[in-house]
């Protein structure tokens, strides 16, 4: 009898202690929670923060329960100078800039002029609450996106507002020259980071334009250094691009890179043959002229218990 014991004993201790080291196993190795787990306990301000600004670029495409208004914004009404119409005068950044700064900032002249102005100094100065209150239009009925996104959506916008706005001029010049930056450094985060399976050697692999005009990253580095910060910064809305903010990168990683993307080429005529080989670097044999505009939706950081 005692014998039967012992052995069942011996029996459970050998299957507690494999079921324990298994679990770990999948877990990860070592450590008692996954890495999404980890990711989303020591980061998840930061993901609601560059969620927010994947909302502030374009909310339709950060969402997925969403409806694109077809008719124009509102607010739209108050202006003339910018002749956009329909949903792109619904995206925070058309009447707030992607500098945050309105009127005052980079479309403070061109075809995106409105006349709106900034969200950078006010919103330092306004709190959480009060930023939702005027996204659910409390301060002004017409500016209401509550009809819009969901209050998930309005918080993470919020959070964004307060926390994840930068002043891009300690970046760049008013003309958008990268005010420090060292291209070495930042051809070094290039290929770590944004080479592999997406923007290729030279930044071509995915065109943001069509065939007939084309954007690369060294187009949006060049023509709007802004828009590449904010996206850089917070991701491209509707994709897995990574974000600077969960990456937590410096302003001088963010300069860095921008002071490389700046040398890519910007036009497809301008690649040369070896730049054509080497746009292919890291993404099979796809290459720009292939390229089909990303079409999905929601892609953001994953936030929540979707992960393992
Ligand atoms: C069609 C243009 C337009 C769009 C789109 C727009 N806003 Fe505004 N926003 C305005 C105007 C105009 C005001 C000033 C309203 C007022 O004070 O009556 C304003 C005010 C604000 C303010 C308060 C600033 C202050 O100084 O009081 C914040 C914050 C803000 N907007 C954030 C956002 C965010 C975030 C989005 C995207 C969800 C957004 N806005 C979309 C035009 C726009």
């Amino acid at each position: 009898m005692k014998r039967i014991i012992i052995a069942l004993i011996i029996i459970m201790v050998f299957f507690t202690v494999t079921w324990a080291q298994m679990r770990g196993m999948m877990r990860g190795g070592m450590h008692d929670i996954s890495p999404m787990q980890y990711q989303q306990e020591r980061f998840s301000e930061e993901m609601h923060i560059s969620r927010g600004g994947q909302l502030y670029d374009n909310w339709w495409r950060t969402t997925v329960d969403t409806v694109k208004p077809g008719e124009d914004h509102p607010l739209w009404k108050m202006q003339t100078t910018n002749k956009r119409r329909g949903y792109a005068t619904y995206r925070c950044k058309e009447c707030h800039g992607w500098d945050y700064r309105g009127k005052d900032g980079a479309y403070s002249k061109g075809s995106h002029y409105t006349g709106f102005k900034g969200v950078l100094q006010s919103a330092e100065k306004m709190s959480l609450k009060e930023l939702e209150a005027v996204l659910k239009g409390f301060t002004n009925k017409e500016h209401d996106f509550s009809k819009y996104v969901n209050d998930e959506d309005i918080a993470d916008l919020a959070l964004f507002m307060k926390k994840g706005l930068t002043d891009t001029n300690k970046l760049v010049s008013s003309d958008g020259i990268p005010v420090k930056g060292d291209p070495n450094a930042g051809r070094i985060i290039f290929m770590n980071t944004c080479m592999h399976m997406c923007h290729g050697g030279v930044g071509t692999m995915i065109n943001f334009g069509d065939s007939g005009k084309p954007e690369f990253v060294g187009t949006v580095a060049n023509e709007n250094p802004w828009e590449f910060i904010h996206k850089v910064r917070a991701g491209q809305p509707g994709t897995r691009m990574p974000s600077a903010i969960i990456n937590k990168w410096s302003e001088e990683d963010i300069n860095d890179l921008l002071t490389f993307a700046r040398t890519l080429p910007v036009e497809a005529q301008k690649i040369s043959m070896f730049r054509r080989m080497m746009g292919r670097m890291g993404f099979g044999m796809g290459h720009h002229e292939s390229y089909i505009p990303v079409k999905y939706r929601g892609y953001g950081p994953i936030i929540g218990e979707l992960g393992m």
